[in-house]
């Protein structure tokens, strides 16, 4: 923890960013876990006769991953991406670690803003903008911004004339479970006629961004990609611009059972650097992780509201083949249209866990479920083809790593509640965030 000295903020004290009061944040004190604190939030409701889902967000596993992410990246500073949680707590954390913002909207910009984020930390990383937010970036002095496109840069002249640009180029995301570059980033054959634009409209272009998409799996894409953006580099040079600033974007995993592993993308993504931008370059490096820092810190407890035995369907005839006794359908009181709609495009990378199992799991019988959101729209589920043993209603399922693109994402359709955030930190950890800035 010792390294926390080095990148806690210096904007005003941890204890006063990241208080209590402020975002609600339960310090698990005496030795007590996570797991201790599930517990006594499950019984808590069971006494109140409420079956609210709700997330539990793990601080300490947002810290070690930034120490991880400092120790592994020395050269690239991180701007965290605020769209994938901006949950309070999450904020108040990255802004007590000191990372910057990539914000894509005014009231992303507005938020950081209202916790107190200098706007030099902030990089408006959306290459297609309302005129009026645009405004709203230069009136509160947000300056760096990204474009893609000649209309972009007309905008943003009659907008923000003094604004930072970075030119952010489409990349290979082909192996990206979010693939960003099919809506997003200029192709390197239009770049020289960009930046001869932004020249005849006297815009000042500092650098290049680039997205290998969300959730990549394939580290070569950001060696290739960062060799793209030195071609970038040398184009605007010839054009008379001195560029100074790289943003690698976002699409590091934030896990560890899936994917490729930090580390390993790290290094190609380090070996690429020192062989297109060595590091005696005047360079600053920049990143827009989201998925990495908060995907593995949030686990969701759902409540099963109600539950089908199917024993005899046409309809899923198949399904009763393969589990011949009977098939069952759980409705969680979270699904897609609450915090889980990105769950819902890869359910394989998801564990629903029964929380107590009455018995040991290993012995008892599984039968194939498939697990509904509580909405009245039959795309609200979850996932059909999960084998758990029998649940009943009011049993909870826990569901780790759920902190990237949930809680951001949710809506209160059919009125059904927003699933509520407990953050959690443990005492170690809170006293050496606190120590580490005195
Ligand atoms: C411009 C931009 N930057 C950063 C991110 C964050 O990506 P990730 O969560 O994969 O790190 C996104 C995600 O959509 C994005 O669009």
């Amino acid at each position: 923890m010792e390294e926390l000295a080095a990148c806690v903020t210096t904007n005003g004290s941890v204890l006063n960013v990241l208080s209590p009061e402020n975002c609600d944040i339960e310090i698990l004190d005496n030795g007590r876990t996570i797991n201790d604190f599930i517990d006594n939030k499950i019984k808590e409701l069971g006494s109140e006769d409420s079956e609210q889902p709700f997330y539990v967000a793990n601080v300490d596993d947002m810290v070690k991953k930034h120490l991880r992410w400092i120790t592994t990246l020395p050269r690239v500073k991180p701007f965290y991406a605020l769209k994938c949680n901006s949950s309070p707590a999450v904020l108040r954390t990255m802004i007590a670690l000191g990372t910057g913002f990539d914000c894509a909207s005014k009231g992303e910009i507005q938020l950081a803003l209202s916790l107190g984020v200098s706007p030099d930390k902030i990089i408006y990383a959306h290459t297609t903008k309302a005129r009026s937010y645009i405004k709203y970036a230069r009136t509160h002095g947000v300056n760096m911004m990204t474009f893609d496109n000649e209309d972009e840069l007309v905008k943003i002249s009659l907008c923000h004339p003094t604004a930072r640009l970075v030119l952010r180029i489409a990349v290979d995301d082909t192996d990206s479970l979010r693939r960003l570059s099919l809506k997003f980033g200029a192709t390197l054959g239009t770049v020289d006629k960009l930046l001869g634009r932004a020249r005849e409209l006297d815009l000042d272009v500092i650098g290049v961004s680039f997205h290998v998409g969300s959730g990549c799996t394939e580290s070569s894409a950001f060696k290739q990609a960062i060799a793209d953006a030195r071609h970038v580099f040398d184009i605007a040079s010839l054009l008379g611009f001195q560029m100074s600033l790289l943003d690698i974007g976002g699409g590091f995993s934030g896990r560890d059972d899936v994917g490729v592993k930090f580390e390993e993308v790290s290094e190609v993504i380090n070996g690429a650097l020192d062989e297109y931008f060595p590091s005696d370059s005047e360079l600053e490096i920049i990143a827009e992780p989201g998925r990495y820092y908060v995907e593995s810190s949030f686990t969701l407890a759902a409540n099963v509201i109600a539950k089908r035995v199917v024993l005899d369907d046409t309809e899923h005839s198949d399904i009763l083949e393969i589990s011949p006794d009977k098939m069952i359908m759980y409705y969680l009181n979270d699904g897609l249209y609450g915090s889980l709609s990105s769950i819902t495009l890869a359910p394989s990378l998801y564990k629903f866990v029964p929380y107590l199992p009455t018995a040991d799991e290993g012995s008892e019988q599984k039968y194939r479920s498939i697990i509904w959101g509580p909405t009245c729209d039959s795309i609200d589920k979850l996932t059909d083809d999960y084998w758990l043993p029998e649940l009943h209603v009011g049993d909870w399922l826990l569901i780790d790593n759920t902190g990237a693109y949930t809680v951001s994402i949710g809506t209160d359709f059919n009125g059904f509640e927003r699933t509520h955030i407990y953050p959690v930190v443990t005492a170690e950890t809170w006293h050496a965030l606190n120590l580490s800035h005195a």
